[in-house]
């Protein structure tokens, strides 16, 4: 069974972006992979967190990771932190990455343009996601259209390793789904759907309630045609909610341009927020009865200790192949 390790940052509330785009492609994969799933806490502090608020959202998260139905028997669930060999491995990434490469990344240059004081670790996050991905020698990670240059470098970042030490490291693909990689902003339709969107009404959480949801489509922005058509181009909010639309009911473009035909965008957006409700309905069930639960908590437990112990035999590999240490085996 070849391996998939993918990572979500518990910095707030998820959005249905990273539902569409992240978590639903886990839950299909978990059958066909061996799978490691993580809450990536160290990635989340590149930029300041309330502690308090983080704690919530790592909890959240786990939560969420299993309401939407990963099965932890199936996957291994765990927090970045409660495995040391992420921060280990990630500082050898960090010693064969160049500043160079690390400027061109297309996030760091969002996140740091005009900010007068820009962390180092906002610079050296992506090889802290290269060595996410490579110590579980994952064959595959499923990523939105976002993690696509991240993912590049971490393959450059694998490939200069086994060259300069040995092969040790396994260069890992990369699976985009090609409908949904890329949920936009309901408000702002040519901008990425994000959680640190500062405007509320656009993203929906998986966590909204039926009113909340309802009134953040009916308030999306679309244009002044009336046509319900997918246009990217020309009609980017509309586009937008007909990916959603399709992804969560299971039905082509075509055919629900079809069902719209000669129809407004009152009735289409009335009809996508009960899409939207049905099937956040059941995941926010599960949700609330897992968040306080002892069982969130033994999963966690169970999942740290499977991925240390995986994760903790390859940087052995990766210090005895550079040299750090004595040999142990
Ligand atoms: P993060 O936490 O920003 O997002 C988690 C996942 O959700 C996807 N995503 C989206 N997909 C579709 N539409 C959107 N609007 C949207 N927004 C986000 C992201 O592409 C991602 O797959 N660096 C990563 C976390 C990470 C990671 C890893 C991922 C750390 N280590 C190792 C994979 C493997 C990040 O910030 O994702």
């Amino acid at each position: 069974m070849e391996t998939i390790f993918s990572g979500i940052q518990p910095s707030g509330t998820i959005t249905l972006g990273n539902y569409i785009g992240a978590l639903k492609q886990f839950v299909e994969l978990q059958n066909e992979y061996n799978c490691y799933f993580c809450i990536v806490d160290q990635h989340a502090i590149t930029v300041p967190q309330d502690r308090i608020e983080l704690r919530k959202n790592i909890r959240s998260l786990a939560a969420l990771y299993l309401a939407v139905g990963l099965d932890p028997k199936k996957a291994t669930l765990f927090i970045q932190s409660e495995v040391p060999a992420h921060a280990q491995a990630g500082w050898m990434m960090q010693c064969i990455a160049y500043i160079g490469e690390l400027e061109r990344m297309t996030q760091f240059k969002d996140k740091s343009t005009g900010k007068e004081a820009v962390t180092a670790s906002l610079l050296t996050y992506p090889p802290l996601m290269a060595a996410d991905i490579l110590l579980y020698n994952a064959d595959l990670v499923p990523v939105g259209e976002d993690q696509k240059q991240h993912m590049e470098l971490t393959r450059d970042l694998a490939e200069r390793f086994n060259k300069k030490y040995g092969d040790v490291l396994t260069i890992p693909g990369v699976r985009i789904p090609e409908v949904g990689a890329r949920i936009m902003s309901l408000q702002e339709p040519t901008k990425k759907m994000s959680k640190s969107d500062p405007n509320k009404k656009a993203f929906i959480t998986p966590l909204d309630d039926p009113k909340q949801i309802e009134k953040k489509i009916k308030s999306a922005v679309t244009d002044s045609e009336g046509i319900v058509k997918f246009d990217k181009v020309n009609k980017p909010g509309i586009s937008n909610l007909l990916t959603i639309y399709s992804i969560l009911d299971k039905k082509t473009i075509p055919e629900i341009e079809e069902m719209y035909e000669g129809k407004g965008y009152g009735d289409f957006k009335g009809d996508l927020a009960d899409v939207v409700v049905n099937v956040l309905k059941p995941i926010q069930e599960k949700y609330y009865n897992l968040l306080d639960s002892s069982e969130l908590d033994q999963i966690l437990d169970e999942g740290a200790a499977r991925a240390n112990e995986v994760a903790s035999k390859t940087l052995k590999k990766m210090e005895n192949a550079m040299g750090l240490g004595r040999k142990r085996r």
